[in-house]
Order: structure tokens, then C-alpha cells, then sequence
């Protein structure tokens, strides 16, 4: 299903104090695709996407969920609606007193699911996220992941077009982290389901979603595929996501002059898989080291960054430069620190 903000804001009141925390934001989050949502913290992102299955009502603008416009719902036809809309959370929000299959029983009893097929569509969610052996334990006796795993089961119970991930993976440590990314990828794939992931890592974004959009301060400031965001980050709140792949340190002992350079150059898609450097070695009258570099795969597209130092006489350099700003692909990077 997709999901469709137009104009849509949210303003709070907090102790006499309006807080801006969505200012009016125009938005279309494609059916089956990944979304991701990245931003600092209280830049909106929550209220974001919990306006999305109305846990917050919006101060005005439409959104729309596959055919439904949600603020014209009544209140049945919402609740009915919302158990199309499966949500998890960091903290898991499992019910300590029950059971793995008590938790995603009381999903199914609430969306009055025949009595007769519960046990079966336990049974078969939890195959689905990998724990059918731990359908009679506590939430007390299980890891952070498996937890989150059955908030997935119990997010999925009802058959839901959209899947909406509220930092479920912040709590847990890194390889738990994948495993999680990875069953949210194969529902995503084998069920056909939207998702909308939250993150303040740029590393869930690139691991997972195909378009990302960026907050901060309430409004979505830049929006593309994720290849595009993380290679031509415009806005400088992007650029300090994705900071990280292009922060290479440069030796102290190395002083730049007009006659040794430090240049960065970013490669894009194909062109990272290039054979550059036989060019620049081959042409040119200089002498060119290499002080770091690495390949990126985003969405299993190559972006490269090669960090080079380039001694010769300042002509020659500047010759290098121009050739490298006319060949299609490669671009010379900032840092962004
Ligand atoms: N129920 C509320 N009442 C008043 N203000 C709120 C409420 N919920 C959120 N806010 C404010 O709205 C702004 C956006 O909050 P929101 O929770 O959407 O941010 P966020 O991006 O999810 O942050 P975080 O990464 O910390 O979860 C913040 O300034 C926050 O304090
Ligand atoms: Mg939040």
C-alpha cells in the first residue's frame, strides 16, 4: 500500500508552547517498497510515522493509506484500518505476563481472528521469524533479538500491507542487528508488505531501505534514493550522516602546497570498478601515492573514495584536475567533518 502525506503537519502544545513537531510536509512513500526515515533526535520522526496509522491526529493536511484518507475514518473503521498497519518499537513493548504465543494471540483475539486458527497462525508466524521453539516462554527468558522477533510476529498477526519500525533495531548490538535487518528485508520481499524504518544510523539506512528522507527540525529536508543521498549528500545535516565513508584522516606530517596536493575523488556506480589509476599513472608527469581508499556497496552499488597525494609541479596538477572534472563518474569529494 502506499502512503501519501499531503501538507501535513502536527503542532503540540506543551505548556502554553506550541512545538512545531512536523511542519507541513508533502510526502509519497511508494507500495512495497523500504523507507527509511533519518534524523537527530526531536527532529520528528515519530510523530511522523505515527501519524501515518493516526497515534497522532494531524493539525491539518490529508494522509492517505492505500485507498483510505485517515483523518475521514470513523473511529471503527480506524480500528479496523490500523490492524493493517503492524508497528514495532525499540523497547519491543511485549507483555511481560504472557507467552511468545499468548503476546501474538492477544493481536489476533483483538482483531477478532477465528478461535478455531489461532494456534495455526502462531504457529506459522512464528516459523516465519524463527522461533518455534520458544512459543511457551516468557519475554523475561528471551534474548534482545528474539524479542524483537516476536514483536515482528505480533506486528505481522494480522496480515498488515504496512509495516512501521520505530528504531526496532537500537536497543540490540550489531550482529543482532543484521539478522533483524535481514528478516525485515525477506518480509518486505516475500510478503509484499511497505515498510517505514526510523533510524539515527546511516548504517540501518544503507543496510535496508531503498529511498531515505532526512529531518530535522520538524521538516523532511532532503529526500532521494539512497545511493544518491549517501554519494551527493546536499544539505549539511545529510552530509554529517554520511560523514562516516568519507572520513579518512589525513597523515600530520603531510603539508599541502601548491606542489603536493591531497585530492579525494568520489567514484559512482560503474565507474568504481574502473581501472583510473593506469590512466592518471600512464598520462601524467607526476608522482601519485595513495593514503586511503575504500568501496562502499549501497543497495550493492559500488561508490569509491580514493584519497590520493599528488607531487609535482603545480601545471601538471592542475592539468590532472581538469581531466578528472570532465571524466563522467568520477567527482572530486569533500570531507565533511
Ligand atoms: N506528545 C507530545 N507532546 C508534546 N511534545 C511532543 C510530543 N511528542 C513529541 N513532542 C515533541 O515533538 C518534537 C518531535 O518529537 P519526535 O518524538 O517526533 O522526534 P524523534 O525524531 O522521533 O526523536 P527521537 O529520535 O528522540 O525519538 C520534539 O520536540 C518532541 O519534544
Ligand atoms: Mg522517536
Amino acid at each position: 500500500m502506499s502512503i501519501v502525506f499531503k501538507d501535513v503537519s502536527k503542532t503540540y502544545i506543551h505548556k502554553g508552547k506550541e512545538i512545531n513537531a512536523l511542519r507541513p510536509t508533502s510526502l509519497t512513500i511508494h507500495e512495497g517498497e523500504i523507507f527509511g526515515l533519518i534524523g537527530f533526535s526531536g527532529a520528528g520522526k515519530s510523530t511522523l510515522l505515527r501519524l501515518i496509522n493516526m497515534l497522532e491526529s494531524p493539525s491539518s493536511g490529508m494522509i492517505h493509506v492505500g485507498d483510505d484518507e485517515m483523518t475521514g475514518l470513523s473511529n471503527k473503521d480506524l480500528r479496523v484500518k490500523r490492524q493493517k498497519i503492524g508497528m514495532i518499537f525499540q523497547q519491543f513493548n511485549l507483555i511481560e505476563s504472557k507467552t511468545v504465543a499468548e503476546n501474538i494471540e492477544f493481536v489476533l483475539k483483538a482483531a477478532e481472528y477465528p478461535k478455531g486458527q489461532r494456534d495455526g497462525r502462531i504457529d506459522q508466524l512464528l516459523d516465519l521469524v524463527g522461533l518455534s521453539d520458544k512459543k511457551t516462554v516468557y519475554p523475561k527468558n528471551l534474548s534482545g533479538g528474539q524479542k524483537q522477533r516476536v514483536g515482528i510476529a505480533r506486528a505481522l498477526a494480522n496480515d498488515p500491507d504496512v509495516l512501521l519500525s520505530d528504531e526496532a533495531t537500537s536497543a540490540l548490538d550489531p550482529d543482532t542487528t543484521k539478522t533483524i535487518l535481514n528478516l525485515l528485508k525477506r518480509i518486505n520481499k516475500e510478503l509484499g508488505i511497505t515498510i517505514v524504518v526510523i533510524t539515527h544510523e546511516m548504517a540501518v539506512i544503507k543496510e535496508l531501505a531503498e529511498r531515505v528522507g532526512v529531518m530535522s527540525d520538524g521538516a523532511v529536508i532532503e529526500l532521494g534514493d539512497v545511493y544518491q543521498i549517501f554519494s551527493e549528500p546536499k544539505h549539511e545535516v545529510t552530509k554529517g550522516f554520511v560523514q562516516d565513508i568519507y572520513d579518512f584522516e589525513v597523515p600530520a606530517h603531510i603539508v599541502e602546497t601548491s606542489e603536493n596536493r591531497i585530492i579525494t575523488l568520489k567514484f559512482l556506480r560503474e565507474s568504481a570498478e574502473e581501472n583510473h589509476l593506469n590512466k592518471l599513472y600512464r598520462n601524467y608527469d607526476l608522482s601519485i601515492s595513495i593514503l586511503n581508499g575504500r568501496v562502499e556497496y549501497i543497495n550493492g552499488i559500488p561508490l569509491g573514495i580514493l584519497m590520493l597525494q599528488v607531487s609535482g609541479e603545480s601545471d601538471e596538477i592542475r592539468r590532472l584536475i581538469e581531466s578528472i572534472d570532465k571524466t563522467p563518474g568520477v567527482e572530486r569529494a569533500e570531507i565533511y567533518d
